[in-house]
């Protein structure tokens, strides 16, 4: 089984991939569970969390995470992803994580792998891993997700992470709105171009990072500007519901999607989504990689 898309899994199993991750962030323990196995981690975009989350939580399972730096790689040689990956296949890992700018090159990858394959975001098409430590998340807080108001927010054209959380969110039960600046929702989701609106009486709020990697200068807005208009200020938080919570699946631009009193927040859920990426890429290393 690969792990794509949020369509790659059914309801029974996105379940029980809560009830999992939640009892490894509650620190059960499964150091020996996976010992012998190993789990590639092969990164063509950067990365903080996602990486070092998954090699956590390799690790934590007994695990030996590798990860290949691709900036050091014959990738730089010219070496194509089809040939870098059955290279890899070769060595025959257990599992192997792959983050990609192109849409649909991880499930490419897939068809010429051995092993279990797992989607830690290809180019703007999806991010499942993000969108189900997000559900995790929103569920630990509220104590459910069915009949949460989830506003997501900014770059909504580039970002792989609204398109896993608004299947993932809805398919729980949630209502997701979306909202940004016009330039930046893309045609086939629906969106408003005011955030005020989405924001207002959400019970959550996800706010997007603005990917300037992704934009070749097409936003061209002075400093501060971004805020001012379409980020989530103190001010505008206000008009979610009074006991809203705050997310970014990080990394922040401080000071142009999102406000440093924001950020910083008693209502940011900003560092316990990061806690919750070790746990449920847990309880998804622990589903692929089986018995
Ligand atoms: C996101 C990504 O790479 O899609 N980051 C992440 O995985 N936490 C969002 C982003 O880069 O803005």
């Amino acid at each position: 089984m690969d792990l794509l898309s949020i369509d790659s899994l059914s309801d029974e199993q996105i379940a029980a991939l809560l009830d999992a991750a939640d009892q490894f962030a509650a620190g059960a323990s499964a150091s020996d569970r996976h010992e012998g196995r190993i789990v590639f981690n092969l990164f063509y975009e950067n990365s903080t969390r996602t990486l070092m989350s998954f090699a956590a939580a390799a690790a934590r399972l007994g695990a030996t995470p590798l990860t290949l730096p691709v900036e050091q790689s014959s990738v730089k040689k010219g070496e194509t992803l089809a040939d870098t990956a059955l290279t890899l296949n070769a060595m025959r890992p257990d599992a192997l994580v792959l983050r990609h700018g192109a849409n649909g090159s991880v499930a490419a990858v897939a068809e010429l792998m051995d092993c279990p394959v797992l989607n830690a975001g290809d180019g703007t098409n999806e991010h499942p891993t993000q969108a189900l430590l997000d559900a995790l998340t929103l569920r630990q807080h509220f104590g459910r997700v069915e009949g949460l108001t989830v506003a997501i927010c900014g770059d909504i054209r580039h970002s792989r992470v609204a398109r896993s959380n608004r299947k993932l969110l809805e398919r729980l039960g949630a209502t997701v709105r979306l909202a940004g600046p016009p330039s930046l929702l893309p045609d086939e989701l629906p969106g408003r171009g005011e955030i005020g609106a989405a924001i207002g009486g959400a019970d959550a709020v996800m706010m997007l990072r603005v990917q300037r990697e992704r934009l070749h200068g097409e936003l061209g807005d002075g400093p501060g500007e971004y805020l001012a208009r379409y980020g989530l200020t103190a001010e505008r938080l206000a008009r979610a519901a009074p006991h809203a919570v705050v997310l970014h699946p990080g990394p922040l631009n401080r000071g142009v999607e999102i406000a440093d009193e924001v950020a910083d927040h008693p209502r940011s859920l900003i560092l316990r989504q990061v806690a919750n990426g070790v746990a449920m890429r847990m309880a998804v290393l622990d589903l692929l990689l089986g018995a």
